[in-house]
């Protein structure tokens, strides 16, 4: 079935160049290539932001207390948020995700390993708009993003999504977010390009979930993986190229694509901490602090209105 929401699949299939939105990553299939992603040895930013928290999780905590509300954009399985709560001991948490089920289970799970945390589940898609239950203090909230998903975001929607984090928080309130830093460009390149292939497979898994979604026959064998960094734009670019001349139908449209031609899945911007500091500026968190792993690779920063 064409929901009006998968409009913008085939909108994005008929511009030049082609996109898909990295949104649709994120079927069942492709959750779990990306579990399997973060245990690559080339992919990094998973195991420098949990070993980042295990190094200076006190210091981090010294910084944030005191904090009444721990609120996590993207909470999925919570697992991040379990070390900061256990550190942390807020009265509450509030977990928010699209995906209702999976975020139930993550805050159900948190709860049992935090003993006397209250907890509160909110489905929301944090890229539209994010209201919290009237119920939910907003003195002491503390709003959590870890990941370094704010690198998948143009510099503009980043700012936007930064300045709805501002706006669920007063003055007394904070964000600690994971940063993925310019490094590199062979370790850039690498991290998105694993030996293994499970880059590869997660961004061609795309295809096979844009033809469920729109009923398209994408044949994902004729297309091959491509991620490069983008010196200019500070960002690795996902891409797939067509391996050779195809044609692309779905119900009441089409789209031919000659060999090489791309479609573009994802950007994942790398910052440096002072370019990060004045994005978050931009909206409005003016005092920022920021611990990195001795290589410099990964921050993460918490940050004041
Ligand atoms: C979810 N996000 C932070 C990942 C990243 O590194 O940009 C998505 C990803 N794409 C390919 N590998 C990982």
């Amino acid at each position: 079935m064409l929901y009006p929401s998968h409009i913008d699949i085939i909108q994005g299939l008929s511009r030049h160049p082609a996109s898909i939105s990295p949104k649709y990553f994120y079927d069942q299939r492709g959750s779990e290539l990306f579990e399997e992603i973060t245990r690559v040895p080339e992919y990094y930013p998973t195991r420098t932001e949990y070993a980042l928290m295990r190094a200076h999780g006190e210091d981090i905590a010294q910084a944030v207390r005191p904090c009444a509300t721990v609120v996590e954009l993207g909470a999925g399985s919570c697992e991040k948020a379990r070390t900061l709560c256990q550190l942390l001991q807020p009265e509450r948490f509030v977990g928010v995700d699209i995906s209702a089920d999976f975020l139930r289970e993550g805050v159900a799970r948190l709860a049992s390993a935090v003993p006397g945390l209250v907890t509160h589940a909110v489905a929301a898609d944090i890229t539209q708009s994010v209201t919290l239950p009237a119920d939910i203090p907003r003195t002491g909230r503390l709003v959590f993003y870890p990941g370094s998903s704010i690198g998948n975001f143009d510099p503009p929607q980043a700012k936007a999504l930064l300045g709805r984090m501002r706006s669920l928080v007063d003055a007394d309130g904070a964000l600690l977010i994971g940063v993925d830093l310019r490094k590199e460009v062979s370790v850039l390149e690498a991290a998105y390009d694993d030996a293994a292939g499970v880059t590869a497979a997660f961004n061609l898994n795309v295809l096979e979930h844009v033809n469920r979604l729109i009923g398209s026959d994408f044949a994902a064998e004729a297309w091959e993986h491509r991620a490069f960094f983008n010196d200019a734009l500070s960002r690795i670019e996902m891409h797939l190229q067509a391996r050779e001349d195809a044609c692309v139908r779905w119900p009441g449209g089409r789209r031919d694509f000659a060999a090489g031609e791309r479609i573009h899945t994802e950007n994942s911007y790398k910052y440096t901490l002072p370019g990060f500091s004045a994005l978050l500026a931009s909206a409005g968190f003016s005092r920022a602090q920021a611990w990195t792993d001795d290589r410099g690779w990964y921050a993460m920063v918490h940050a004041r209105p």
